[in-house]
């Protein structure tokens, strides 16, 4: 196949062009980041099972009328997605405190919430994702009043889909990031689904044990992360054969 110009370079996803205008080829790779970049690996599978389960969820979410930037994957490591305007923000919808918002407040995590809870992050690697207000969102023009009320509830949709996908296969979903695109149709902006849904961007417990099934066995040296994602992509029906086994050179076959 011939080469692809790159156009973005990622921590754990490279954007390249794609085969016509306003396609782009999102390609998964095995590393993993923590802390903005402090902590990094290479953890072999990673990547082929988050573009798995990514498909997956954005297959779903189209399914029940959300739309997102997914058209369809290529293979193991590519899916082919709409060129989006993304919006500079993570959008991080919480059921159940933990992570930052448990050390923000002194809360033990796996405390459920009164209500699940959206909050904005202003997407800089350099300033460390800084958690903002609504206000700076309208005052600095990052997004629209109507458009950040779109943004809350199709957030709040992905949440259902997600929580009630998750828990019939016995995952309780605690918290995800999700990033929204403007897709341009005629001078119309609609607002899309965009980046990845993946156990990198979300936390997922196990209901019975509460054994973490996502990033932070990686963040918090809990134990093999490609283990925690093939039980989610196993438990999901979603697990491709012999992805845990991606080789990087030739082997020798006897
Ligand atoms: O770290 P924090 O508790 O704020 O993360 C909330 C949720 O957002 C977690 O599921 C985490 O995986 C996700 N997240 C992410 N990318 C970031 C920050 C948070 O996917 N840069």
């Amino acid at each position: 196949m011939a080469r692809r110009k790159k156009i973005y370079e990622g921590k754990a996803k490279d954007l390249f062009e794609g085969p016509e205008p306003g396609t782009l080829v999102q390609y998964f790779k095995d590393d993993a980041t923590a802390g903005n970049g402090e902590k990094k690996d290479v953890i072999e599978g990673k990547g082929a099972l988050n573009n798995r389960l990514s498909e997956f969820f954005m297959m779903g979410l189209m399914q029940i009328g959300i739309p997102t930037h997914f058209i369809k994957r290529l293979n193991m490591r590519e899916q082919l997605i709409r060129q989006v305007e993304i919006i500079p923000l993570e959008v991080i919808v919480r059921n159940f405190a933990a992570g930052t918002m448990a050390k923000r407040l002194g809360l033990e995590e796996g405390t459920a919430l009164p209500r699940p809870i959206v909050e904005f992050s202003y997407k800089d690697d350099s300033l460390n994702d800084p958690l903002v207000p609504e206000e700076y969102i309208i005052a600095f023009g990052w997004a629209g009043q109507q458009e950040l009320d779109d943004i809350i509830s199709v957030a709040l949709r992905v949440n259902d889909f997600l929580s009630g996908t998750l828990f019939g296969v016995g995952i309780k979903l605690i918290d995800f990031k999700i990033e929204i695109g403007r897709l341009w149709e005629n001078d119309y902006p609609r607002l899309v689904v965009a980046d990845e849904i993946s156990p990198d961007s979300c936390r997922l417990w196990d209901i019975e044990t509460g054994e973490k099934l996502d990033k932070d066995v990686f963040r918090r040296d809990l134990g093999n992360l490609t283990d925690a994602y093939t039980e989610v992509a196993r438990r999901l029906g979603v697990l491709p054969s012999n992805v845990t086994h991606t080789p990087t050179k030739p082997t020798l076959i006897n």
